[in-house]
């Protein structure tokens, strides 16, 4: 729970800003805001880390999924390739969207790999939501010159790998838009909170004016209130912002200690022959908000993650849980949904209830996740070490 152990001053201190000025709206209100405008600073500061031209903030991850889908022009009669081990929320996004989402396997980065991608394209592809799972990077290189052959929009969800970079590049700034999270349990948090990231003067415009209802803007306010297209209520109230811009300036800090707490931990499980990690394109660019393990079997990986579990390591085995992993999606392969989406009404390529991902079942049953805090001291860290002997010794 990174973030979140880093609550104090400074995000009350943000929060008092707003409630002091009574404007929780991002938008408009000049004077009265009397210069606290905190969504546009966190947008600011947020695009200047990635060095990129724009950052736009939203309600949630989620929402920044559907922004980010909807500002690249993927809706109704795309296909829109997805992985079957990810929070489901970008799966929701595709779907609530209108377009159809095709799994592709996934390979040790515990990412889309460049060949389960390859194996989906169809003509109706037309985007790519690579999701950097788990702290660290997919084969980047590869899909991203799989998406200039086959002429197909790259989304990187970048919830929970902020901070990351590959080959000295942030993750998020690969593709043609990215999508954050600062939910209560990410690297970050505002609470709830999401942003999109761009260099695209187009997908920017229509980020910005799809989570307002459709309205232009002009400059920091709204514009003369006219609606160059449809679009919703994905706004970040100020408040929600507020907290996120006192934790996003805590970045730098999180990621030197979660880096520092891993290397502690991954460098003792070196010596249990029985343990292999996931394989990080970028070793340097790790946001290490997890170590991930894969045992040499799916029993012995089930055995040892409850046995973590009671020892107080704070240990995930995500195939059995039912909504990090496809295998768990009943709701998704018996099609329930609050009421009919549009993907009911197309010829799927795949049938979700009997597809099967091989290689993804055979990774995601060996897998350990354990998650790093980033305020563990040395003593911490030396009983964590005392607890992998018991366990794995
Ligand atoms: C990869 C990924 N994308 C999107 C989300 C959705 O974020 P939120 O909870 O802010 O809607 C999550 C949340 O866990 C996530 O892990």
């Amino acid at each position: 729970m990174p973030g979140t152990e880093l609550f104090g001053k400074e995000e009350r201190q943000e929060v008092m800003d707003v409630l002091e000025t009574g404007v929780l709206f991002r938008y408009n209100n000049d004077e009265a805001r009397k210069g606290i405008w905190k969504a546009k600073t966190f947008e600011k500061e947020f695009a200047e880390f990635h060095g990129v031209k724009y950052c736009h903030m939203t309600t949630s991850g989620t929402t920044a999924d559907s922004v980010a889908l909807a500002s690249a022009g993927v809706g109704a009669g795309h296909e829109v390739i997805v992985p079957p081990f990810t929070f489901i929320a970008p799966v929701e996004a595709v779907i609530n969207c209108g377009a159809v989402p095709v799994f592709a396997e996934i390979d040790e980065t515990l990412c889309l790999s460049p060949e389960g991608i390859e194996a989906v394209i169809t003509p109706k592809t037309k985007a790519i939501l690579l999701v950097h799972m788990c702290g660290s990077m997919a084969k980047i290189d590869e899909i991203v010159a799989i998406c200039k052959k086959h002429d197909l929009v790259l989304i990187e969800d970048t919830a929970q790998a902020l901070g990351g970079s590959y080959k000295g590049q942030k993750v998020g700034t690969f593709g043609d838009t990215a999508c954050f999270s600062f939910d209560f349990f990410k690297i970050i948090t505002a609470g709830e909170g999401g942003a999109v990231i761009t260099n695209s003067d187009e997908c920017y415009e229509r980020a910005h004016t799809y989570s307002d209802h459709g309205h232009n803007h002009q400059g920091d306010n709204r514009g003369a209130e006219n609606h160059p297209i449809l679009g919703t209520n994905h706004r970040i109230s100020e408040l929600h912002a507020a907290v996120g811009l006192a934790q996003f300036r805590k970045l730098d800090f999180i990621l030197e200690k979660q880096r520092a707490n891993k290397k502690v931990l991954k460098d003792y499980l070196k010596k249990f022959p029985q343990v292999t990690f996931r394989e990080i394109p970028d070793e340097a660019g790790d946001s290490a908000t997890f170590i991930n393990i894969f045992m040499p079997t799916a029993e012995e990986a089930d055995k040892v993650a409850a046995a973590m579990g009671e020892a107080g390591i704070p240990a995930a085995y995500w195939f059995k849980n039912n909504y990090h992993y496809f295998k768990n999606w009943n709701h998704l392969k018996e099609m329930k949904t609050a009421a009919p989406v549009a993907l009911q009404y197309f010829d799927l390529p795949q049938d979700y209830k009997t597809i099967q991902f091989p290689k993804s079942d055979d990774l995601i049953s060996r897998l350990i996740s354990i998650s790093i805090k980033i305020m563990w001291t040395d003593e911490e860290l030396a009983e964590l070490c005392k607890k992998f002997d018991e366990v794995l010794g």
